[in-house]
This record gives C-alpha cells, sequence and structure tokens, in this order.
C-alpha cells in the first residue's frame, strides 16, 4: 500500500561506532517494561551484542486499577540473565543499568518485604486523591513543576493512606520499579532524577527530594531512596545474588525511567532534540536546557538522565496497548493484523477511534476517559479497525506535539523507538499525522534497554575518572538511520479533518462513560 511512498530505505554502511575499543568488555541494561523485561548487552564499542526478554503480566482487579507483582520483575530479571547466559559469557561485563516504567508505587515496610502489589503509571484510581491534594497544597505544581495525575506516585500513596490505613502504618519505604530491582540486587535502596521526578516529590531544578512536597503526602526523606544522576553507581551486586547468577560483584548504575533511557539510547541529550515511544504508553520526548514547567498544558516537565539536562514530554497512556488490545480481542496477532492491513487497498477509512482504553493523561488529564469507535457498519471489516486505531494513536501523539509546542518545545524530526515503531505503516501514518520526518535507528526496538547499558558503560567509566561530557559525546550518539518517514502532503486534508472530528468526538461523548459505568453499579 502507498502509506510507504515517502519512506525512504536508507542502509549505511553497516560500521561499528567505535572502531579503537576492540576489548571484550561488555554492559548489560535491564528495561523493565509493563508487558515485559528486557536486557539488553552491547560491547565496549557500543554496539548490540544480544537481547532477551521474558514477559510480565498486568493485573486489574477493579476497574481503573492497574497493578503488577514486585516478585514478578525479580523472576523476569533472573530469567532474562540466565537466557543472556546461554549466548554470552557474561563474566566479561564490567556494569549494569536500569530503566523501568515510570511512576509505580512499591510499597515496602522496614524490613524491605514488599506491602502490597505495585500501583501501575497507567493506574487511574487516585483522580480525588490528586484534586484533594491540588486543592489542599496549591504550591505543588509551581514545586513539582507538574500537575498532580492519576498514575504519578504521589496521589498513589494519599489513596493508599485513605483506603488501605493498615498498609500504610507499615510503610516505610517507596520505590520506583527498577530502583526496587536495583533494591533487589544490591541490598541498597537509590532511585535516579529522571524516574523520580515522575513521583511529584522531587524538585526538578535542584534534583532533589522536597521536603514540602513529601509532607503533602504524610512522608519525609527517610522513606525515600538517596537521588543519584542515572549515570552514578548506586551499589555492587550483593554477593549472595552475584553466587546465584554466576556474575562478578560487578557495579550497579542508577539508570532512568524508561523515556529518558530510550533518550539516551537514541542519543537525543540536547535541546531541539526529540522522539516519540511507541510502547505500552505512547510518548513524545523533548529535551531542554533547564526545567521548563507547564502543567496546565498537562506537559509533564522532569529531569533527564544525564547531568545539567532536562525534558519535556507529553504522554498518552495506550499507544501499541490498543493495537495489542485489538489483536487480542480478535484472536489474531499484532503482526497479523499489520500484514492484512498492508495488504489491502484501504489508506482512508470512516471509522474512528479514541485511544483512552487506560484514560488519558495529554492533553485531557481525565482518569475516565474510554476508548471509542464511530463510524461502524455492515461492511466494517478489521482491516478499517485496525487503521483507525493507528491513526487514532497518532492524533493522540499530535494532542502531545500541539501541548508541547505550546510550551515552547519544537524539533524539527523525530526518531522512533518501541515496539509499534516496527511498523513501517504506522510510522508513516505519524509522520503524516504530525506533520514531521520521522527517523528509524538502529535499535529503536531496544531503545530503553540500549540507553539503560550505555548508562552502564557511562557509570562505569566515569568511576574511572573519565570526563562524564567526553563520554556522553562519545557513547550516547544516534545509532544509524534505518529508514526515514517523509509526511506525505496527499493525505494532509484527510488527516486534519479527521483530527478535528477526533477532538470533537471526545467532547461530545465526555461524561457518557461515567453514565454507563453508573448502570452497573
Ligand atoms: C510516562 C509514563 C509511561 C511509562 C511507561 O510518564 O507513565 O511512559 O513510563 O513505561
Amino acid at each position: 500500500m502507498s502509506f510507504l511512498v515517502n519512506a525512504c530505505q536508507i542502509k549505511e554502511q553497516n560500521k561499528p561506532l567505535f572502531l579503537d575499543k576492540m576489548s571484550n568488555e561488555m554492559y548489560l541494561g535491564l528495561d523493565l517494561g509493563t508487558s515485559g523485561l528486557k536486557g539488553v548487552v552491547i560491547g565496549a564499542d557500543g554496539n548490540v551484542l544480544a537481547q532477551e526478554s521474558a514477559s510480565l503480566v498486568v493485573n486489574s482487579p477493579q476497574t481503573l486499577w492497574s497493578e503488577q507483582d514486585p516478585e514478578s520483575w525479580w523472576q523476569a530479571c533472573v530469567e532474562v540473565i540466565r537466557q543472556l547466559q546461554q549466548r554470552l559469557d557474561l563474566s566479561k561485563l564490567k556494569a549494569i543499568g536500569l530503566s523501568g516504567q515510570m511512576h509505580g508505587a512499591t510499597l515496602l515496610d522496614a524490613q524491605g518485604n514488599i506491602l502490597r502489589p505495585c500501583i501501575l503509571w497507567n493506574d487511574g484510581r487516585s483522580q480525588a486523591q490528586c484534586e484533594a491534594l491540588m486543592t489542599q497544597f496549591p504550591e505543588l505544581k509551581e514545586r513539582s513543576g507538574n500537575l498532580a495525575m492519576p498514575g504519578f506516585t504521589a496521589p498513589k500513596i494519599r489513596w493508599v493512606q485513605e483506603n488501605e490505613p493498615d498498609i500504610f502504618a507499615k510503610l516505610a519505604f517507596v520505590l520506583l520499579p527498577k530502583d526496587y530491582l536495583a533494591y533487589r540486587l544490591t541490598g541498597v535502596m537509590s532511585s535516579d532524577c529522571s524516574d523520580a521526578a515522575g513521583t511529584l516529590w522531587l524538585n526538578p531544578e535542584t534534583r532533589q527530594w522536597d521536603d514540602a512536597l513529601l509532607a503533602a503526602t504524610a512522608l519525609s526523606q527517610a522513606n525515600m531512596p538517596k537521588v543519584y544522576e542515572g549515570c552514578d553507581l548506586v551499589g555492587l551486586l550483593a554477593e549472595p545474588i552475584a553466587q546465584e547468577l554466576e556474575l562478578t560483584q560487578l557495579p550497579i548504575v542508577a539508570g532512568a525511567g524508561d523515556n529518558a533511557a530510550g533518550a539516551v539510547g537514541m542519543g537525543i541529550t540536547n535541546p531541539g532534540q526529540g522522539f516519540i515511544s511507541l510502547g505500552t504508553s505512547g510518548v513524545y520526548f523533548t529535551v531542554s536546557e533547564s526545567h521548563k514547567a507547564n502543567p496546565d498544558n498537562t506537559v509533564h516537565a522532569f529531569c533527564h538522565a544525564l547531568p545539567n539536562r532536562w525534558h519535556q514530554m507529553g504522554v498518552t497512556l495506550s499507544a501499541a496497548n490498543s493495537l495489542a488490545w485489538f489483536a487480542k480481542l480478535v484472536d489474531k496477532s499484532v503482526a497479523e493484523l499489520l500484514d492484512a492491513l498492508e495488504d489491502s487497498d484501504i489508506q482512508r477509512t470512516n471509522v474512528l477511534f479514541l485511544p483512552y482504553l487506560s484514560g488519558e493523561r495529554t492533553p485531557h488529564n481525565d482518569p475516565l476517559a474510554n476508548g471509542q469507535f464511530v463510524g461502524l457498519t455492515n461492511t466494517t471489516n478489521t482491516e478499517a479497525m485496525t487503521l483507525a486505531i493507528l491513526e487514532g494513536v497518532a492524533f493522540s501523539l499530535l494532542d502531545c506535539q500541539n501541548a508541547l509546542e505550546s510550551a515552547g518545545s519544537f524539533v524539527d524530526e523525530l526518531s522512533l523507538i518501541g515496539g509499534g515503531a516496527r511498523s513501517a505503516m504506522w510510522r508513516q501514518i505519524i509522520a503524516n499525522v504530525l506533520n514531521k520526518r520521522l527517523i528509524y535507528r538502529d535499535g529503536g526496538d531496544v531503545g530503553p534497554g540500549l540507553g539503560a547499558a550505555r548508562l552502564a558503560l557511562l557509570g562505569e567509566q566515569h568511576s574511572q575518572g573519565k570526563d562524564i561530557e567526553l563520554l556522553i559525546t562519545e557513547y550516547c550518539t544516534m545509532p544509524e538511520i534505518l529508514e526515514v518517514n517523509e509526511p506525505d502532503s496527499t493525505f494532509g486534508r484527510y488527516y486534519q479533518d479527521k483530527y478535528d472530528l477526533y477532538k470533537a468526538f471526545y467532547q461530545s461523548t465526555k461524561g457518557f462513560n461515567e453514565k454507563l459505568a453508573s448502570l452497573l453499579s
């Protein structure tokens, strides 16, 4: 189908990035995603040597809830390391870096035991707590640089305090998902400032915990781990774990929230650069030279994983997840759906999809928003519905682009990462809808894991006294370009009109979902 008309295949000379380094040292990045944990090993030349993954299950015991068992993260971590051991000699590993799904509240007692399932980034139960926090503590927006949105960590703790007082009474420490893995690996509690900024307890300008923000949820620094830069060492692999995993007691590097880690993996480290992540969530990420807050536009303004850098992002909660949901519903794989669409003649459809299966952050901050199809007839087929899903997610990314641009953040072109980015058709639709050049690079499918491995390398080398800025210039480069998707103006009018309908449809059906849900109560 002619969506690919503007996609020029560029296969540059397949040369290693760093020819001078021929050692066989290796660095491991562990990326704790929502649907799975991925391990990516790079060599000292920065090239990917191997990757393995283990899947994870999300539980939704009640409407709006999204939870995971932290023990399953640890099991997945052990499984991935064992799989990698089948392929590589991991005694050559010099350091491990971490990346992870952001915002999750992992609650621990004073002995470090898990108190309840982790409440994840796409959990929408804490809207009332967000509103209460914003009203009772009007400084929150200014101090944290962000709006209190369900999914962020602080309002979830308020929810636990109000709804599970017995658990709150035992609460001694709150860790983010990847930091819980670091704790299991080292026995030391730590965080990094890119991930910590997503709790609402960090002052992103100073990159340190803010006592007043913590006090707003009845916590203090005693409940928080030490905050590091993403490329700092946080500890060594604990001896019993090293023995169990047949590894040496190698350094563990703080790492980053998955979006900042993805940026490091794609070499997105300087102001004016940006990328889109098409993972379970969809993220439009831009780098800024200082902390640029714009909470009223639902822009997330956090610290980058590298020193003296910050970033902004717009977040849509159900990107590749929308396609995975539909595939499961029609009992097909995502690849089968995409292949069938590509083989069909459909380039435009009257079917419209709102991808709000997990509510929405940017631009609505509406945990009660629902997914919707409109325009179905007797002739609608799965291909038209698949196309509507790809378009709907692209429109939600256009919402993110508009929010970021009204916050003064513009980029000329965007790299793409995440499982969804593997689809050339989806990339072309997004290029057309955003009217931006999109660049798909080698390693795009393992973006955050690659970033975590790069942070491991940076951290280990920096600890030997090497200058961090020189290391960033040398190692955080943009990987080889595999394909460029230029916007195709022949679709301009169609997408503009459909985007207007997309926005109008959300507004005109707002509130329906609550009425429908009330029929069941
Ligand atoms: C970002 C966010 C998601 C998760 C997904 O604010 O909530 O992108 O990090 O893993």
